[in-house]
């Protein structure tokens, strides 16, 4: 009998050494030393021993039991570990792996300079007003002294919905949206979409950006027109550029001119970008004429104010030299991915 307890805890020793995962420990405890183990089965025929062997067999026994289950836990301990330390190492971050770059979008050339107008406006006080794309005739164009049968509308061909309904030419209709509804004093500027029916060139979109600013109070006058916008034109492209107020007609301001810039690229000179003419138009404006002020509520003989309308697209081209207008809108990265 104490050979073959010798000989249990020899296969037991040897089982355990062999096993490597923790689920198997408990087969092995119970292949040894559960109930109907081995180290039991053996236990159960003490019986037959003699008197003086039994005590003698009884303590092998518990030692060889004491000994697998010290066994066993040491066992466990070990897998335990080895367990941890696997796990670690597969979860580890090899730091020394480049990172993957995040690439960031950045704003359309048409919202940055868009913004930076807003921002240089609303340091004079001004406000931004915002007004329909889908408008009716009298907004877009009665009210702003062009009846029907007004030649300046063939100039700007239109989306028509109805006959009164249409896609707004010009923000100048939110000068009469804001003029019904406000009272003076008024600053405001709008920018917004505006649409014409154009086939698509390298100047000529049927949807474009127009910046439209409004001023009425008491005693506004030309100067104030022309201080506020070469005050614009300096922050916008610095304290050298050069304005050039040329006569012009609009049916809704009186008097009205044309506001040219000298040319970017060649310092007035003269060269292909500026068609040789030294400077370039960039918007047009003038004295809100009374007819305007009245249909809209506003006493003309106490109010007057300027208004004036810039072409997005265009400032954007001059302050980026872009010479092809389609390039703004065709979403290509590669463009836009330069500013
Ligand atoms: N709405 C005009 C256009 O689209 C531009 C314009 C001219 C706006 C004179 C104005 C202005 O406010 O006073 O051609």
């Amino acid at each position: 009998m104490k050979e073959q307890l010798k000989k249990i805890e020899e296969l037991a020793k040897a089982e355990l050494a062999e096993c490597t995962e923790i689920k198997a420990l408990d087969d092995l405890r119970i292949k040894y030393l559960g109930k109907k183990g081995e180290l039991t089965a053996i236990l159960k025929q003490m019986g037959k021993l003699s008197a003086e062997e039994r005590p003698v067999v009884g303590q092998l026994a518990n030692k060889v039991r004491a000994d697998i289950e010290e066994a066993l836990s040491e066992k466990l301990t070990s897998l335990k570990a080895s367990e941890q330390a696997a796990r670690i190492a597969a979860e580890s971050i090899d730091i020394t792996l480049p990172g993957k770059a995040q690439t960031i979008g950045k704003l359309h050339p048409l919202s940055r300079v868009e913004n930076e107008i807003r921002d240089i406006f609303m340091g004079m006080g001004f406000n931004i007003a915002d007004g329909p794309e889908v408008d009716d005739d009298y907004h877009v164009f009665e009210a702003l002294n062009l009846p029907p049968d007004h030649p300046a509308r063939d100039t700007q061909d239109t989306f028509y919905i109805n006959d009164k309904i249409l896609l707004r030419t010009q923000t100048s209709s939110v000068q009469v949206h804001v003029m019904e509804t406000q009272k003076p004093p008024i600053r405001i500027i709008s920018p917004g979409r505006v649409y014409r029916s154009d086939a698509v060139d390298a100047t000529h979109s049927p949807l474009f950006h127009q910046i439209e600013g409004l001023v009425v109070d008491k005693g506004i006058k030309m100067s104030d027109l022309k201080g506020t916008l070469e005050m614009l034109m300096k922050k916008l492209y610095g304290n050298e550029c050069r304005l050039r107020f040329r006569p012009h007609h609009f049916p809704f301001t009186e008097p009205s001119c044309e506001v040219d810039i000298m040319c970017f690229n060649c310092g007035g000179k003269g060269c292909s970008m500026c068609k040789d003419e030294g400077f370039i138009e960039l918007l047009g404006a003038g004295m809100v004429h009374p007819k305007v002020l009245e249909g809209c509520g506003i006493d003309s003989s106490v109010y007057s104010g300027f208004a004036f309308g810039l072409g997005l697209e265009r400032m954007v081209m001059g302050r980026y030299s872009i010479n092809d207008l389609r390039l703004l809108y065709e979403n290509d990265v590669r463009f836009l991915e330069q500013f």
